[in-house]
């Protein structure tokens, strides 16, 4: 095969014919012809940083039929926003996308900023999301880079540095390659291009409607973009505080709102972070037998989950409460609580 260097004006218009043909039909895209709604497009991102679009869909359709605009998102109470992220991780983004609707229903008076040094400024909206907001909402020639682009562009040109030191080459590559017409529907190209057949893992090259722009189109796709590689991720230990009342209730508490799990309910934590847990006092704390595993981006833990009965009424710090059984499902626990609730309710039988 033939391979000519990629150009805005070769590259491009080879992409958004593949793209045209039958691109993904998602919720927060317009449709042909139509601008797409910045509020939508200002969500999904910030959802779909590190998340993938099947996870993130039913969480963005539950956030519009709630919350259907910016100002109806911005006048939300934070406690609900953070209820209805439970289960899509990395909570701080719920956090700043509270700030971010604040900021743009009240200091901007509902205007939405129009470019992208104006996404910029907002509370938690970096280089990717303003950039990619700016060319999907508003069709601006904004060179938008996530992990996706920086694979696809590593390949077609076969960078040889490694990442993370080729991050400023492959970001001119991507640039050198954003073409003025379309940039919008470009960008949504490239994401559905690099999600769908320039994986990370087995890229489907003889599907690809770009080979012929690319340098390592075959065996070798596989093979970039190269990476340095990263130490191991650290091993942390810690101990989950699973206690009831008598009567079956279950105590839970609110995390502050920064760091770890930051604004999220749970069960009480110690050790890994070097936080000390308030707990009532006179409760005979035993571990349950087993561990519960979980592996965040910057830490893989272990917790021992620790089992107590309270027996008279107990005093509870300030943002501890008491929770129904029955209640606890629709508390909007993160996956790891969820798992140490499964982890204490499957083997608190076991004790002596
Ligand atoms: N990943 C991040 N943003 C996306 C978008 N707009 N469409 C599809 N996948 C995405």
């Amino acid at each position: 095969m033939t391979t000519a260097k990629p150009t805005p004006a070769t590259f491009g218009p080879d992409l958004l014919a593949w793209y045209d043909a039958g691109h993904r039909d998602l919720p927060w895209r317009a449709a042909p012809g139509r601008k797409a709604d910045p509020f939508h497009v200002m969500l999904s991102e910030i959802m779909l940083q590190q998340t993938v679009v099947a996870t993130v869909m039913p969480y963005f359709h539950r956030f519009l039929a709630r919350w259907p605009d910016v100002q109806a998102l911005a006048d939300a109470e934070r406690e609900a926003i953070m209820r209805a992220w439970a289960g899509l991780g990395y909570y701080a983004r719920a956090r700043r996308l509270h700030e971010a609707a604040h900021h743009i229903a009240h200091d901007l008076r509902g205007v939405f900023p129009q470019n992208e040094a104006g996404w910029r400024a907002l509370p938690g909206i970096g280089p990717y999301t303003a950039a990619a907001i700016a060319a999907i909402a508003f069709d601006q020639q904004a060179v938008v880079v996530d992990g996706n682009v920086e694979r696809v562009v590593a390949r077609l040109f076969a960078v040889a540095q490694p990442l993370p030191a080729a991050k400023a080459q492959l970001r001119e590559l991507a640039a050198s390659l954003t073409p003025a017409s379309r940039p919008g529907d470009y960008a949504q190209a490239m994401m559905d291009f690099g999600a769908t057949l320039c994986t990370p893992r087995g890229p489907r090259c003889p599907a690809c409607p770009v080979a012929k722009h690319c340098a390592v189109a075959g065996a070798r796709a596989s093979e970039y973009p190269r990476r340095t590689l990263k130490p191991p991720r650290p091993e942390r230990l810690g101990q989950a505080y699973f206690l009831t009342r008598p009567d079956g209730a279950v105590l839970l508490e609110a995390r502050p709102s920064r760091g770890l799990l930051g604004g999220m309910t749970g069960f009480p934590l110690s050790g890994f972070d070097g936080t000390v847990p308030i707990l009532p006092q006179g409760v005979t704390w035993q571990a349950l037998p087993g561990e519960v595993r979980h592996v965040f981006t910057h830490f893989g833990l272990t917790l021992q989950v620790m089992r107590g009965v309270a027996a008279g009424p107990a005093a509870l710090s300030p943002h501890q409460t008491w929770t129904r059984p029955q209640a606890l499902g629709e508390a909007a626990l993160p996956s790891l609580m969820r798992k140490i609730l499964a982890h204490a309710t499957n083997h608190s039988g076991e004790l002596a």
